[in-house]
């Protein structure tokens, strides 16, 4: 059996939603101290609905299509339905991840709860 579903190669090597947005509404960064990769995420809010979301990730192939899916996963979404997303329905959706290489998915849902505590946050000021 192949190491990677035909999804996690899809999303690794064509991934979506890559890149910046500038004055977002909601910034989250997070990394794995173990294996070093790091995770962005931007997020652009308008009557708390995500409308836009974008990232960059330093990593490995798992965390690249993890956060490509995520990103596709709340687009257009309520942010209290996307601060409910799991790594496991990422992963779920990627047609599942090695199991060594869960920690890469817990990456992904850790930058959207980072990236949406700063837009409530702010919202607060
Ligand atoms: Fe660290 Fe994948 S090996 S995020």
């Amino acid at each position: 059996m192949a190491l990677y579903s035909e999804k996690v190669m899809e999303h690794f090597l064509q991934p979506r939603n890559v890149g910046v947005i500038e004055n977002a509404d909601g910034v989250g960064e997070v990394g794995n101290a173990k294996c070093g990769d790091i995770m962005k995420m931007y997020l652009k809010i308008d009557d708390d609905i995500i409308t836009d979301v974008k990232f960059e990730t330093f990593g490995c192939a798992s965390a690249i299509a993890s956060s490509s899916m995520a990103t596709e996963l709340i687009k257009g979404q309520r942010v209290e339905d996307a601060m409910k997303l799991t790594n496991k329905a990422v992963a779920e959706a990627l047609d599942g991840l090695p199991a060594y290489k869960m920690h890469c998915s817990v990456l992904a849902e850790e930058a959207i709860q980072s990236a949406l505590e700063d837009y409530n946050s702010k919202k607060i000021k």
